[in-house]
């Protein structure tokens, strides 16, 4: 049993990384500011130990590392157009927070810490699939701050010999996203949507993609980038390698929902990247990872999962 911390825990996919831990016996403590997370994402978690606060202050940090062994670093506020409506305070939430924690695991002398990066950080490089050697080329506030972060990771590392890895992860999707905000991933906002009989929006011409990729196979990287050895220091892709457009998730989700409304047409998004798709062959070599979840699994599931919490709620 080793003792993790996970930031963002009440997240959404920090939650479901505070959930596996604990199915697998570990120790877990969780530290989030709720901002974007909820509470209730850790109610059917037994045992998760709760500090709120928010990491932009170095002293939560120190206490939130405090005899941990693990960090996997996930507190964020996760939106390319947030970031372009108010870079200061996403820059607190992505940057100033995680140059924090770093300080603070560095000190705490943990043994990991996990970042979630993001795909984001290459912007639009003509060449896909996406590999880590590419040169970043980040296209938004929230694209730099969370390469800043990775680079502040590979920093530590070399700097002060923090064993610091990054997962980027590519349009992570699942139960528990929570489609309330205008700034939510668009799988949570068309199924919500198409459930409510109601018209999703598509930005631009719908054809740009993206690597979709389930919550569980996330996890999965990340758990094993938390112990994998000779991993420190290093960029990793974990995605499901594929890419859908926007046109294509919305037949699909309409199929799957069974519902009738057309989407409606809106301008192309600031700061919006025209195609993502990763190249997983650094995850397969490195971690021995492989998605097991695929894209319509991930979906049905999603949309189970929709439904459940929808019937519970009426
Ligand atoms: C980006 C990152 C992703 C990161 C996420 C955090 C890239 C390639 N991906 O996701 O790694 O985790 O930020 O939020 O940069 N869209 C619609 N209608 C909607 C909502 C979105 O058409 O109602 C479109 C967007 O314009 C975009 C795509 O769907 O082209 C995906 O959007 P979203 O789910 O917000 O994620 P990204 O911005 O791609």
């Amino acid at each position: 049993m080793a003792f993790y911390l996970v930031t963002g825990g009440a997240g959404f996919i920090g939650s479901h990384l505070a959930e596996e831990l604990v199915r697998r016996g570990h120790r877990v403590r969780v530290v989030d500011n709720l901002a974007t997370g909820k509470r209730r994402n850790l109610v059917h978690v037994p045992g998760v130990e709760f500090l709120e606060g928010d990491l932009a202050d170095l002293e939560v940090a120190r206490r939130a590392v405090e005899g941990v062994e693990f960090v996997l670093h996930q507190a964020a506020i996760p939106s390319v157009p947030r970031s372009v409506a108010d870079p200061l305070t996403s820059h607190r939430a992505n940057a100033d927070a995680t140059l924090n924690v770093l300080i603070a695991a560095r000190d705490a002398r943990v043994r990991r810490l996990v970042y979630a990066g993001s795909s984001s950080a290459y912007g639009d490089t003509p060449t896909l699939p996406k590999v880590e050697t590419m040169a970043p080329a980040p296209l938004s506030p929230y694209a730099l701050q969370k390469l800043v972060g990775e680079q502040y990771c590979q920093l530590f590392t070399r700097l002060y010999g923090l064993e610091a890895v990054t997962v980027r992860y590519f349009n992570v999707f699942g139960p528990r996203q929570d489609p309330s905000s205008p700034y939510s991933g668009v799988i949570s906002l068309f199924i919500s949507a198409l459930s409510e009989g109601r018209a999703p929006t598509i930005y631009g011409d719908g054809e740009q993609t993206r690597d979709f990729t389930y919550v569980a196979n996330v996890v999965d990287g990340v758990l094993r980038a938390s112990d994998a050895p000779g991993v420190a220091g290093t960029v990793i892709n974990v995605a499901t390698g594929g890419r859908v457009s926007i046109n294509a998730l919305f037949r699909a989700l309409r199929d799957l929902i069974g519902a009738r409304v057309e989407p409606v047409y809106a301008p192309a998004r600031a700061g919006d990247v025209r195609h993502s798709q990763a190249d997983i062959d650094r995850a397969r070599r490195l971690l021995g990872y492989e998605p097991t979840v695929g894209f319509e699994d991930g979906l049905r599931k999603t949309i189970d999962w929709y439904r459940a919490s929808q019937a519970a709620i009426a």
